[in-house]
């Protein structure tokens, strides 16, 4: 049987509407493709990282030559004087740098508009210093243990119960994790998350990776009542139980408030293991609490290191020198800009592993920022991808946008760009230079800095110099302290989230739960008001 393909509207097809391709697929002229292989490629590092963590194998991140090596960069000199569009400059920061370092002031004192229902929401501020040894040993074991009794954990969990944890996860491991082998895991199970999303589909293909494997979930949620953490739990339990009976208490794992709640008082009842989401942490601010630190034990990653990274860069964002605090500059940046007319921030990385560190941020700022019509819209880039979308916004659109770029500087791997005997696409210069992947990659950085602050876009650089727990920890916690002064700065409270609570409230009316029936009837009212307008096509 002849394979043949019709394009339509080839160029140069000398005036035919339709081009007939046919031979290289005709059945029966070709051999069995012979399985590839990558030679040249070497073991792949971050595979191997892995695999030594799981032999309990760890990074010497208490000494010095380690943090040196790995001391974060905030680069700003792209963020002053650019030609176009309303420019910042160096006196507009001086302008408000007194108020923020009286805002760092106050909030290492633990004053001014902190708290959540009477509660002083800064516990996150020396969890890193505050954080037991012996609770990270017991952590470990825990996971550990449960670890080897399943083939998959999965967490359940939205917002900060979530989302601190996947971008740990996906900044520190492979790629197609959950598609290695377990060797290739360091030994850990297949990490999955849901309850971030009502998708069914998403749900349901979900299971079908479950399918036949054993597994543990850990529900994550402070309040307890959030939709789509609670119906994820509630499936994925009774899942359990029908296949397990009462053994299924053992793989349910809960995380959740210290003493009240639904959660907590069903893990009583049941007699669960539970894990605590701090009183006075809020979930975006909580990925050095349980909340993370269970997940990442699970996947083998070192929380320990992890932690080391947060204690180093709580030292530097407690420096009382504005120019040398890397969280301040960061704040006070981000607010003159915002100050200045600048309504959007782009998170940008090189590293597809950040990219959901970008998303962490997306959650971290907005979520704490957007408060009496305030703060900066953030929005997580991958570049290259993202410079062929809106790329050409950033460099020519609206001039409302700033820019931070998350650069990894040294990636695990190399990937060497080779000869090409034909060199049609004209790019032999690289190979004949001994250029890599890794020599393009970093171009894609520092290609968009120099032109967007051309063109007229602000931006900063935190540059990573790799890939491990001690720096996204360090990472962590100077945005957490920046989004803290953001909040001064603004002057509002940025650990309260009123916002979505009341998207929460509205979910609770529009499913019709039990307690929400006069909200529910308010909003249908002034729905029903509005005059619909529908288009079909
Ligand atoms: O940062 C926050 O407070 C939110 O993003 C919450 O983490 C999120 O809404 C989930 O809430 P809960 O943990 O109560 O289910």
């Amino acid at each position: 049987m002849l394979f043949s393909v019709l394009f339509g509207c080839s160029s140069g097809n000398n005036g035919k509407m339709f081009q007939k391709i046919s031979g290289i697929w005709e059945k029966g002229q070709g051999v069995e493709m012979e399985r590839i292989k990558l030679t040249g490629f070497g073991e792949n590092q971050t595979t191997r990282q892995q695999a030594a963590r799981g032999r309990g194998e760890k990074a010497p991140f208490g000494s010095p030559s380690f943090k040196e090596a790995n001391t974060l960069t905030l680069d700003v000199t792209f963020m002053f004087d650019s030609p176009e569009g309303t420019s910042i400059h160096r006196k507009d920061v001086e302008e408000i740098r007194p108020r923020a370092l009286e805002a760092n002031r106050m909030l290492e004192e633990g004053k001014g508009d902190i708290c959540d229902g009477g509660i002083p929401m800064t516990g996150w501020k020396d969890l890193p210093e505050k954080l037991d040894k012996k609770h990270l040993e017991e952590i470990i074991a825990a996971a550990r243990t449960l670890g080897s009794e399943i083939d998959a954990f999965v967490s359940l969990g939205i917002g900060g119960s979530y989302l601190g944890l996947e971008a740990t996860f996906r900044a520190l491991t492979h790629t197609y994790f959950n598609q290695l082998s377990r060797e290739e895991r360091g030994g850990a199970p297949e990490m999955y998350f849901l309850g971030q999303n009502m998708d069914p589909d998403y749900f349901r293909d979900t299971l079908d990776m479950l399918k036949g494997k054993r597994i543990a979930i850990n529900v994550i949620s402070k309040s307890g009542t959030t939709t789509e953490t609670a119906i994820a739990f509630r499936i994925m339990q009774q899942l359990l139980e029908e296949h397990l009976g009462k053994e299924a208490d053992r793989f349910i794992l809960v995380t959740t408030d210290r003493q009240k709640g639904v959660l907590r008082k069903l893990a009583e009842k049941k007699g669960y293991r539970t894990f605590v989401v701090p009183d006075d942490i809020g979930g975006r601010f909580s990925v050095l609490s349980d909340v993370g630190l269970v997940g990442l034990a699970m996947a083998n990653i070192d929380i320990g290191e992890f932690a080391e990274g947060f204690r180093n860069m709580r030292l530097a964002a407690m420096r009382k020198e504005f120019w040398e605090n890397p969280a301040l500059v960061h704040a006070g940046l981000r607010y003159t800009a915002w100050a200045k007319g600048k309504k959007i921030e782009v998170v940008a990385t090189n590293a597809f592993p950040l990219y959901p560190v970008a998303r962490w941020m997306e959650q971290l700022f907005p979520e704490s920022e957007g408060h009496r019509g305030q703060g900066l819209w953030v929005s997580p880039s991958l570049y290259s991808e993202k410079l062929h979308a809106n790329g050409q916004m950033v460099q020519q659109g609206e001039r409302n946008i700033i820019e931070t770029l998350l650069f990894l500087k040294e990636h695990d791997n190399r990937v060497r760009i080779p000869q090409d005997r034909e060199d049609s696409d004209g790019l032999n210069f690289l190979a004949d230079r001994g250029l890599d992947m890794n020599y393009v990659n970093a171009k894609v950085v520092e290609g968009p800095a120099y032109a967007h602050y051309l063109g007229g876009v602000p931006n900063m650089t935190l540059e990573i110099p790799r890939r491990n727990a001690y720096n996204i920890g360090q990472l962590y916690y100077m945005m957490e302290r920046s989004v803290a002064i953001s909040g001064y700065l603004l002057g509002h409270n940025p650990f309260i989230q009123p916002g979505v609570e009341s998207y929460k409230t509205a979910i609770f009316a529009l499913i019709g739960k039990p307690g929400y029936e006069d909200k529910a009837k308010k909003m249908e009212e002034s729905t029903v008001k509005l005059e619909r307008i529908r288009i079909r096509a």
